[in-house]
């Protein structure tokens, strides 16, 4: 890997604390990082290098305590950390951006790549994708790239997407964007891929002949914590329906690729975004959880959901007439994210009698808390007679060493190296969007049902199991 500057905009935010850092830090310890590379925290408060690195040091204690790397790899890794203050409106500050980028290149005597991560507020993004551009921090050289990693939500319904990227299209070529969803990067997510496509057993069943409903699930126990100005006016469809879950169900629901290649794997997910079909009214439902709008930031008539729920259809030849549910929340009882699937019943044949009944299957993937598939099945009960009762194999995927805990690591690593396979295309975005604004649109012909923070969520759901 040739020699690398990745420069984090908003180098003190949440997500520089929560993700990046720590990611970063992962990646340095396994060796990584390019072999020279330089991180520049660009943020507004006044500090110097070592005022960072103290903050860089805070934060990995703070946020990622379970790691087991020695104070020596720590203080070899904040070495490679400068500091660069300034505020996104003020174009000085990219003058002094890039004399810390030079001064580096000039003490390593080289032309480094540079990545930029907007780990920023979206109502930033317009003005940092054309001041770095304008500003000539962002100038790519022959043999030195420029790649712009960009957060969700990316645009806030189908029009806004559109003209972001309209604005990215003119100002950069589309391998220099990498538009980012972390879930694409959750090893459990990428094995969806091989559990459908590498297994005769799952590849024959997967489709409307068999499946008879898909169930894609994404609860958490957090409320919006820190992050109710960010929160308010996105809401949870925005947050994590019009990308995390739309993602997954797009790698349930497409087709093979013929090759594995970013460009045919992409291909594919765009195909079956672009396939779903309007959600019928009725088919929605929205919650928000009691006390929401206690914090400042959130006005006491918020209209903001913090949960929903829908029913998708898929109009593909085998998909149609499988309903995808798709469910979100914040402040429910449980953390969990996963995709059930669920087969017909044989539905005939000598196990279709009263006294001896079988039950469709259920394909379990499950992605949080822990990694892991099975699968229900139906099985003699022991004894003297011949009952059915539901058997259920399981395997648990992850817990090797070199597991990636933290999803943020394959981004950054996928980033560097250019492999665009788990970062979403434009289509792929407008695609979800189209999807997702008309329901947007319709918000307030769905009452915003309340309910009790730690609970299953809205008393009136379209929820069910099967
Ligand atoms: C983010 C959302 O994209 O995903 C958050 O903005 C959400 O609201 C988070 O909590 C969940 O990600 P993970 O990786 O913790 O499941």
């Amino acid at each position: 890997m040739s020699s690398t500057q990745i420069i984090i905009l908003g180098g003190t935010g949440d997500l520089s604390k929560r993700k990046l850092l720590p990611a970063l830090l992962d990646l340095f310890a396994r060796g990584m990082l390019p072999e020279t590379f330089n991180i520049i925290g660009f943020a507004r408060s006044d500090w110097t290098d070592g005022k960072y690195h103290d903050f860089v040091q805070d934060t990995i204690s703070k946020y990622h305590s379970g790691h087991n790397h020695s104070e020596e790899i720590l203080k070899e890794f904040c070495k490679h950390i400068t500091y660069v203050q300034g505020s996104f409106d003020d174009l000085s500050a990219y003058e002094r951006l890039q004399s810390a980028i030079d001064v580096f290149d000039t003490s390593h005597n080289t032309r480094s790549n540079r990545l930029f991560y907007l780990a920023v507020a979206p109502r930033f993004y317009e003005q940092i994708f054309r001041d770095v551009v304008g500003t000539g921090v962002g100038e790519e050289a022959a043999d030195a790239w420029t790649h712009i990693l960009v957060e969700k939500p990316f645009g806030s319904n189908f029009d806004s997407a559109k003209a972001l990227d309209q604005q990215l299209a003119t100002l950069y070529k589309e391998d220099q964007i990498f538009r980012i969803d972390h879930y694409l990067a959750k090893e459990a997510v990428q094995n969806i891929l091989s559990f459908r496509f590498a297994n005769n057993l799952l590849k024959a069943a997967w489709n409307n002949h068999t499946v008879e409903s898909v169930h894609i699930t994404m609860t958490e126990t957090i409320d919006v914590g820190n992050r109710p100005g960010f929160y308010e006016g996105v809401g949870a469809l925005r947050d994590v329906g019009q990308n995390h879950l739309l993602q997954l169900l797009a790698l349930v629901a497409m087709r093979e690729p013929t090759e594995f290649t970013p460009e045919k794997i992409r291909a594919e997910r765009t195909r079956v975004l672009e396939a779903l079909a309007p959600v019928e009214a009725g088919d929605v439902v929205r919650g928000q959880y009691e006390g929401y709008v206690a914090s400042d930031d959130i006005p006491d008539d918020s209209q903001t959901e913090t949960y929903f729920e829908l029913k998708a259809e898929v109009a593909t030849p085998e998909w149609s007439g499988v309903p995808f549910y798709i469910r979100s929340g914040k402040a429910l009882d449980k953390a969990e994210v996963s995709i059930s699937i669920t087969l017909r019943d044989v539905a005939s044949g000598m196990f279709e009698t009263e006294s001896c009944d079988s039950t469709g299957n259920e394909i379990l993937l499950t992605v949080q808390p822990e990694q892991s598939m099975s699968i229900t099945m139906n099985a003699k009960a022991p004894g003297l007679g011949f009952q059915l009762e539901q058997r259920t194999m399981s395997v648990a995927c992850g817990c090797a060493e070199d597991e990636i805990k933290n999803s943020y690591e394959k981004v950054l690593y996928d980033a560097i190296v250019g492999d665009q396979t788990l970062f979403t295309t434009t289509e792929e975005v407008l695609a979800a969007w189209k999807f997702v604004t008309p329901i947007i649109e319709q918000w307030g012909n769905t009452p915003l049902q309340t309910y009790a923070k730690g609970s299953v969520g809205p008393a009136n759901s379209i929820i069910t199991t099967n």
